[in-house]
């Protein structure tokens, strides 16, 4: 990194260590065991998808990928950092394609996934659109995309926040957030070339998050799915 990057690149850049290091510091998985609380509501029947492979975009430990699995294709799973996807459980690492990639640039080839899952992590970049376009360019025509993207009424809004240095927030001095309106979070998918299928809000429980997240908290989202025309 330069001292002349731009401030949401840096921010980018020290975000990505933030989480490498939280995952580094533990053998305790951070996210838990079970998938996150929207998603079996959400998964689209496989038979409703387009032909094509599914995506666990910024899979974090892997914890969504046991119903990702389930949709009964070949499923890739991708994040940042080399120290969450060691600790996926070797179970399901058999199982699935690992990639260790900024989401911006994905070393993946162009129209060939069917399904692409980003859960809770749209909020922690400081340049969405970028991450928001390069999966577009992974779907298929027809693809979807299923995303949560987390308002200023949601349980973790402000606490241990402090303003970052171009815009958002950064959670304990270290790691970016950014909360949006309905308005905004669908503006994003908009200009990311996405067609919007459908939105709403969705709240859901959940524990604390070892060396992350000391309480129990409960996660107001707005739930979109977008599709690569
Ligand atoms: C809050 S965690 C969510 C993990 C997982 N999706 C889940 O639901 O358990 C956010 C994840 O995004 C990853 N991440 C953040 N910025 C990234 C980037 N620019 N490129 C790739 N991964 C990134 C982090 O490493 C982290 O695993």
């Amino acid at each position: 990194m330069s001292s002349s990057e731009p401030p949401l690149a840096k921010l980018n850049h020290h975000n990505k260590s933030a989480w490498d290091e939280l995952y580094a510091s533990t053998k305790e998985s951070v996210w838990g065991g079970s998938p996150v609380g929207f998603l079996a509501q959400h998964l689209p029947l496989a038979a409703a998808l387009p032909p094509g492979a599914v995506l666990d975009a910024a899979t974090g430990e892997g914890r969504n990928l046991p119903p990702l699995l389930a949709l009964g294709r070949p499923v890739t799973a991708c994040d940042a950092s080399a120290a969450a996807l060691a600790k996926i459980p070797a179970s399901l690492r058999q199982r699935v394609a690992l990639v260790e990639s900024d989401l911006a640039e994905l070393p993946l080839p162009s129209a060939s996934f069917g399904f692409v899952l980003l859960c809770d992590v749209v909020e922690t970049l400081p340049e969405p659109v970028a991450v928001l376009r390069e999966l577009r360019r992974l779907l298929v025509p027809g693809g979807l995309l299923l995303i949560n993207i987390p308002g200023d009424d949601d349980g973790i809004t402000g606490i241990d926040m402090e303003p970052a240095e171009a815009r958002g927030w950064l959670y304990r001095g270290r790691y970016y957030y950014r909360f949006y309106s309905r308005a905004e979070a669908e503006a994003l998918l908009v200009e990311a070339g996405l067609e919007l299928v459908q939105s709403h809000v969705t709240t859901w429980n959940e524990e604390p998050h070892p060396h992350f997240r000391p309480d129990a908290h409960t996660h107001r989202s707005l739930i979109l799915s977008a599709r690569r025309s």
